[in-house]
């Protein structure tokens, strides 16, 4: 598959410190790390972050570290002081319930960042980024560089209100920011394709266009088959099961339309929707 973005930083293993875990309402969480060395992150890329507080024994249950979005935090660490990391996650499994269980002082550790993230936003140009679920978290970054390049519209969606993520720091960038949940206790009531749809209806410059769609399989897929009805390029950002997060186990290969797979942990998470045969995902 074609890469789409950027992988510049060489990815550290690094001991970081819990500044903040807090809930925000729901299974949704907010982890603030302070990260030693941090070398920063292109929007987009990912951490692998152990499963839990790391103690003087090393934790093997669960020994894997689990996939999450560097939802805030992009800059380097400018020396003497460590960088500030910001993850959302949603308590959904074993690893994300002892990930939220680490209180602040305690060391989690991270590597990163990992993966290719989305390409610059090109000026003058329309960005319409859409994030059902958890996919919210590896938007922000994107939307709040975008804002100063491109017209930029943002579409959030979840099963309820409670369940939505990062809203109001989305809400307080110069952005277009639709909402739609499932049950309609927030926004309009349905799915992100039922906002996105007439969106792109209204699209003037279909070529200057791109949606950016981060969450669950289908609605990715639907993301991508409505922009390409639309003549609209869309990327999307895939979140499938990692075990190592650098070409290691092999266990995140994704189907490439051109054939074989590729592994969303080097080649990704982002990928142009073209190059993903949907088909034949789970
Ligand atoms: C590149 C990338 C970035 C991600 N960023 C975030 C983020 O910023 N915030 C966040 O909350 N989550 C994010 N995820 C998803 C997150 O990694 C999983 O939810 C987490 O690994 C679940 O671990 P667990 O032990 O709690 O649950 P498990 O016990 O492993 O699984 C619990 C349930 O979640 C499902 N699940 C497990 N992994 C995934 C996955 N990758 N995608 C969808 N469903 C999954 C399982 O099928 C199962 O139903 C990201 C995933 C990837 C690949
Ligand atoms: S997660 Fe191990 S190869 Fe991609």
């Amino acid at each position: 598959m074609t890469s789409t973005g950027r992988d510049s930083r060489l990815p550290s293993r690094i001991d970081a410190q819990v500044l903040e875990n807090r809930s925000e309402g729901g299974n949704n969480h907010r982890l603030v790390l302070s990260v030693p060395d941090w070398p920063g992150a292109e929007p987009g890329q990912f951490i692998m972050l152990s499963a839990g507080a790391r103690a003087a024994v090393e934790r093997s249950d669960p020994l894997l570290p689990r996939p999450m979005a560097v939802y805030r935090g992009h800059a380097p660490a400018a020396e003497p002081a460590a960088g500030r990391v910001e993850v959302l996650y949603r308590v959904s499994g074993r690893g994300t319930q002892l990930i939220s269980e680490a209180l602040p002082g305690q060391r989690l550790r991270v590597v990163g960042p990992l993966g290719r993230g989305f390409p610059e936003v090109e000026s003058d140009a329309s960005a319409v980024l859409v994030g059902g679920g958890t996919g919210v978290a590896s938007l922000y970054e994107l939307a709040a560089r975008a804002v100063a390049r491109a017209r930029t519209t943002v579409v959030l969606g979840a099963r309820t209100a409670a369940d939505l993520m990062g809203r109001d720091d989305f809400a307080g960038l110069d952005i277009d920011l639709q909402i739609t949940t499932e049950d309609g206790s927030s926004g309009l009531r349905g799915l992100v394709t039922d906002a996105l749809a007439p969106l792109l209806r209204r699209v003037s410059r279909p070529s200057s266009t791109t949606v950016y769609a981060c969450g669950p399989t289908p609605m990715m897929r639907a993301c991508a088959e409505l922009a390409e009805s639309h003549a609209v390029r869309c990327l999307v950002s895939l979140e499938n099961n990692m075990a190592c997060g650098f070409g290691v186990c092999l266990g995140c290969a994704v189907p490439a339309r051109r054939g074989g797979f590729a592994l969303v942990c080097q080649s990704g998470p982002v990928f142009d929707s073209n190059d993903v045969r949907w088909q034949d995902l789970p």
